[in-house]
């Protein structure tokens, strides 16, 4: 069966060498006329691209406020802070410098500057967006997708709740991506990224809605590309042909391309969001702590699935009279191209020491919301699918 759809992607992209030129141009054309440029640690003021837009901005006569110290995993707090800035200076567009820490917290910005209730309404489930400035993107760091996704994920700092929100208002705009910006990414940011953009399409990949071959086949040529580019990054990070491809692929991930007539399962998502919330680990590599563990789970009734993601992704051969054991070679295929980017296949691999038990229960507790709601859709999930996952993947 083909799921109906409804394919929504208003984010206008200006890809390549050249692309930061456009920067002033794109800024009046979404109507902005006072803007806040955010932004995260360092990284960008270090490259010089920090500098090289306040000077573009200057020369074109548009006037701006800045806010960095995004951290990654973003805090309410900093949201807090932003949304006064904008509420002071009257900013009418946020302009996000960085990767998907950066463009949530200024979407998040974006909908608490317009809100009156509680800033953090919107993750709890109490309020619907209804409304949010304008965000621009200078991508550097190819991820979490947000450029182009309709998601925004934010950790109240109180009781690190991490959670995500969706609605198309955040939309960015527009997404300027360089991809000589992402040269200077250390060899586990590029690794962790690669993993985040992969799973983002395993995650529409692996679902009971089978039958759309043409986003399947879109989807294995977009993580076999991505598999095969991130070993020349890391063996060169000044390749432009594959930091190319994988900044392209980032967007396409997490567009809803490759959820046309499938849906999203994110389980593995969701249970990761609990690690990175709890321990601040970055998040791709909470994903590879997790996956194999979730595959190895919900393979049985899927077994299908996984044979077509082993043999036309992972590249293993078809030995037809034992689909599970293709399947598994295919699991384990994925973990061992994990391993070789330098990603943890387990818990322990990812925070260096023992997962405990009463972490696990947090764990569970958060990421069921004290056992009141399920994740998953191929296979749904309930507290204590999640207890044997977290146990699995210690
Ligand atoms: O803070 P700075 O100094 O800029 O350093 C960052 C940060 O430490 C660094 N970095 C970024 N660009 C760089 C660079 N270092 C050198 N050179 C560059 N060009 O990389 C580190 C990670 O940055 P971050 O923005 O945190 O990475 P990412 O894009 O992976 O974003 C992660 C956040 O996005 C959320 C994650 O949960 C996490 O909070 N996600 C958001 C999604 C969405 N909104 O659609 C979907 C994802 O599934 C994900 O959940
Ligand atoms: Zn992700």
């Amino acid at each position: 069966m083909i799921k109906d759809f409804n394919f929504y992607a208003p984010t206008q992209v200006v890809f390549g060498r050249n692309a930061e030129e456009k920067l002033p141009e794109l800024i009046k054309k979404y109507g902005g006329t006072k803007v806040l440029v955010h932004y995260g640690g360092g990284s960008a003021k270090r490259s010089g691209l920090l500098d090289k837009v306040f000077g573009m901005l200057k020369e074109a006569g548009i006037d701006f406020v800045e806010l960095g110290g995004v951290v990654p995993n973003p805090l309410l707090s900093k949201v807090m802070e932003g949304v006064a800035l904008c509420r002071k200076e009257k900013v009418d567009f946020i302009l996000a410098v960085g990767g998907g820490s950066v463009i949530d917290s200024s979407k998040a910005i974006g909908y608490n500057t317009l809100y009156e209730g509680d800033p953090f309404d919107f993750w709890d489930g109490k309020a619907v967006p209804k409304a949010c400035l304008p965000v621009g993107v200078m991508l550097t760091i190819p991820a979490a997708g947000s450029e182009m996704s309709s998601s925004c994920v934010i950790t109240k700092d109180e009781g690190m709740l991490k959670r995500g929100v969706n609605s198309d208002y955040c939309r960015c705009k527009f997404c300027i991506m360089n991809p000589e910006r992402t040269y200077t990414l250390p060899p586990y940011q590029t690794a962790a990224g690669a993993a985040d953009i992969m799973m983002h399409t395993m995650e529409r990949y692996f679902s009971k809605y089978e039958d759309m071959t043409l986003t399947d086949s879109l989807a294995e040529a977009l993580l076999r590309t991505v598999k095969d580019s991130v070993f020349e990054v890391l063996k060169n990070p000044e390749d432009y042909r594959n930091r190319a491809q994988i900044m392209w692929a980032g967007s396409l991930a997490h567009n809803d391309l490759t959820e046309c007539g499938t849906e999203k399962d994110f389980a593995t998502h969701r249970l990761e969001h609990e690690l990175s919330g709890l321990f601040g680990v970055t998040h791709g590599a909470g994903l590879t702590a997790l996956w194999g563990s979730w595959a190895r789970y919900v393979l049985d009734k899927h077994v299908n699935r996984f044979v077509k993601f082993a043999v036309n992704v992972m590249g293993v051969t078809n030995d037809f009279s034992d689909p599970k054991g293709t399947a598994l070679k295919g699991i384990e295929a994925m973990e061992r191209f994990y391993t070789r980017i330098g990603m943890p296949v387990n818990i322990h691999e990812l925070l260096g020491r023992e997962v405990t038990d009463e972490e696990i229960e947090i764990l569970v507790d958060k990421c069921s919301r004290g056992g009141k709601i399920t994740v998953g859709a191929m296979e749904v999930l309930h507290a204590d699918d999640m207890r044997k996952i977290y146990q699995m993947a210690r």
